[in-house]
């Protein structure tokens, strides 16, 4: 079965190479779309140090930009106030540099992997409005000078609106209303005025959101604040959201005037229990029944989770002039976190390359979509 698919992949290949007339070894992903958007992937730490070698050949043969996956986050960069931590972060950038690599920063602002000591005091009580505000202009300005040039574009502020377009009440939210994300924005461009900026969130497609992400744009934009695009993660399944609720979000965004990144793009082949979030408190016990495909895909699952992707890249092409890039969140599908997300210790499928590091054959048949765009 396994050998089958390998080649079909090849002869998908093949084809490819036949019809374009390009030596087979430069169809890559980053080949086939360079005139198109950048096509990237998260990196791990064993990746970001090389010791995972055969995801490293994957990653510099097929992508032309790179995420941190988890080394950026402020928990990482600044594990105590005034107290930095750079060297994973300044590993994942110099590696994105010799490989001439479109550098994306993740994620300035977040509720989730963040210092514990960010919102309060000494005292262990919450901290005013501008002490908060301080502490986010010292922490953006510190980390976005430090790569002013290099990293290309960052994801400024994650996750803070909801899918009925209420805001997160989260810390930054209680404290600082909804100014904490232009504030956010501003701090960030004072540090690097040429760097792109971001709104990333899930869930992007949900109406109620759609409509308060653009407004959200639409305020900054009037306020003379720079924002470049916002970031789709694209966390999705087998059957939601459908095509065409993901058109109509990128069109909206496209008409209010700034770019779309597919930031976190993978398709999961597993039954969700409640359809696409990303939440990371929304965990569900494990239940066998929930993780029915521990030895492999059965053929019409698979046949379904190529489709889903195909029917994804041929909505990125029809909106290639919208779009700016499209990163999948990892490289192999054992090393994602589907795997664990939101029942642990499942056995998931949601990504190109599989669990021995070949390439899936849906990569084949994505690259032939190119053809007839
Ligand atoms: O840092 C600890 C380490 O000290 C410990 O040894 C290890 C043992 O498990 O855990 C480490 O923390 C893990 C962390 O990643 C860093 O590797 C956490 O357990 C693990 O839960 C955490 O998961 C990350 C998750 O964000 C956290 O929210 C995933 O790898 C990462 O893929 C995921 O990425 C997020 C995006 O940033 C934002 N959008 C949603 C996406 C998926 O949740």
């Amino acid at each position: 079965m396994k050998k089958i698919a390998a080649l079909l992949g090849i002869l998908t290949l093949t084809v490819s190479c036949r019809t374009t007339g390009t030596a087979s070894s430069d169809i890559t992903l980053k080949n086939i779309f360079k005139n198109k958007f950048y096509i990237g992937t998260a990196m791990s730490l064993p990746q970001i140090y090389g010791k995972d070698r055969k995801s490293v050949e994957i990653i510099r043969k097929q992508f032309s930009s790179i995420v941190a996956e988890n080394c950026m986050k402020s928990m990482f960069l600044q594990p105590e106030e005034n107290k930095f931590f750079f060297d994973d972060a300044d590993a994942f950038v110099a590696f994105g540099e010799k490989n001439n690599m479109f550098i994306i920063g993740h994620t300035l602002i977040w509720h989730s992997q963040l210092p514990k000591w960010f919102f309060v005091d000494k005292d262990g009580k919450d901290v005013s409005p501008e002490v908060l505000k301080q502490r986010m202009k010292n922490h953006i300005t510190t980390v976005v000078s430090r790569y002013k040039g290099r990293v290309k574009g960052w994801d400024v502020v994650n996750e803070a609106i909801m899918e009925d377009g209420s805001y997160r009440k989260s810390k930054f939210y209680e404290i600082l209303g909804e100014d904490f994300i232009p504030l956010a924005f501003r701090y960030a461009h004072e540090a690097d005025p040429d760097a792109e900026l971001y709104y990333n969130d899930y869930n992007e497609w949900y109406p109620g959101k759609v409509a308060a992400v653009i407004k959200m744009v639409k305020d900054m934009k009037a306020r003379g604040i720079r924002i470049d695009g916002v970031g789709m993660q694209a966390h999705v399944g087998l059957d939601t959201p459908s095509i065409e609720e993901y058109e109509k979000a990128i069109s909206a965004y496209a008409q209010s005037g700034v770019k779309i990144n597919i930031t976190e793009l993978d398709i999961s082949a597993l039954p969700s229990p409640w359809g696409t979030s990303a939440n990371v408190s929304d965990k569900i016990a494990y239940d066998e029944k929930m993780n029915p495909y521990r030895n492999g895909l059965p053929a019409d699952v698979q046949a379904n989770w190529e489709n889903r992707y195909q029917d994804f890249f041929r909505l990125f092409l029809k909106h290639k002039n919208s779009i700016r890039r499209v990163t999948l969140w990892g490289v192999t599908d054992s090393q994602s976190w589907k795997n664990d997300f939101p029942i642990k210790g499942r056995t998931d499928y949601p990504l190109l390359f599989d669990r021995r590091y070949n390439t899936k054959p849906v990569v084949g048949k994505i690259i032939r979509l190119t053809e007839t765009k």
